[in-house]
């Protein structure tokens, strides 16, 4: 799935292409600024410097990845999103858990998945034929381009082509520049989940899920 910028209008000269697991470094540096507050203390024990380092090596492990797209204006990447219909694909799951084990060890994947017990899903159990979107993210300098947007409606068009009747994705409570960017792209919140453990382990007090309908014109 490749489109370019330049005939959607908003950010003319950008391409998205699939991203592949050359693209790891930009790509790891991006969905640390994608998880926000959560990434040092999370994945990188304290440091945004590991957190990157350690998503640049599980991308890696990846071999890239299916559900990843990356925005590029000349050979640079300038954002990244990833969606999918099914995020929980069990073959996705378990290269996500060896690209995990691989660069955190047998013990580092516990410690990871014990840090992680504070994110407690806002995404309801039970949402028929919707289509998930995670990790955007643009780069700090290339934002208020257009850029966002253009990766976003990425998603809708793999939405609509899956045959999908929503789409929805998970934002942290307090990010509230990239709540009003999906806002002002239809979606809705529909569902929050707050956790103190959240809250005193990262300073974000939880997740909200939105979704909006996928349209005949995504
Ligand atoms: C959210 C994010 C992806 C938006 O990307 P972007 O390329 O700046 O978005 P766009 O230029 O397409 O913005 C489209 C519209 O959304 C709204 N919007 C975008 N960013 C906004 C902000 N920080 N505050 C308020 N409104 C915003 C505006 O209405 C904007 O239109 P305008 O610039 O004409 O006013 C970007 O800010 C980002 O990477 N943030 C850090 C990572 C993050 O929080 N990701 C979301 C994880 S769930």
């Amino acid at each position: 799935m490749g489109i370019a910028g330049g005939d959607v209008g908003g950010a003319p000269g950008i391409s998205i292409r699939p991203a592949t697991a050359n693209d790891a470094e930009a790509v790891g540096h991006l969905m640390a600024d994608a998880a926000g507050p959560l990434a040092a203390p999370i994945w990188g024990g304290g440091s945004i410097e590991r957190t990157r380092e350690r998503y640049t090596r599980m991308f890696g492990c990846w071999g890239g990845s299916d559900h990843h797209f990356v925005a590029c204006e000349d050979e640079e990447i300038v954002g990244v999103i990833a969606h999918v219909a099914d995020r929980t694909d069990p073959w996705h799951s378990l290269r996500a858990s060896l690209a995990t084990f691989r660069v955190y060890g047998l013990l580092g994947s516990f410690a990871l998945s014990w840090r992680m017990r504070h994110m407690v899903s806002a995404a309801p159990a039970l949402v028929r034929n919707s289509y998930s979107v995670w990790n955007l993210a643009v780069a700090e300098e290339q934002r208020r381009r257009g850029i966002g947007s253009l990766l976003l409606g990425h998603a809708h068009r793999g939405a609509r082509e899956a045959g999908a009747l929503t789409i929805g994705l998970e934002v942290l409570i307090g990010n509230t520049g990239a709540i009003r960017f999906y806002e002002n792209a239809g979606y809705k919140e529909r569902r929050r989940r707050e956790s103190e453990g959240l809250r005193k382990m990262t300073g974000a007090a939880g997740l909200i899920y939105m979704d909006r309908a996928v349209r005949d014109d995504d």
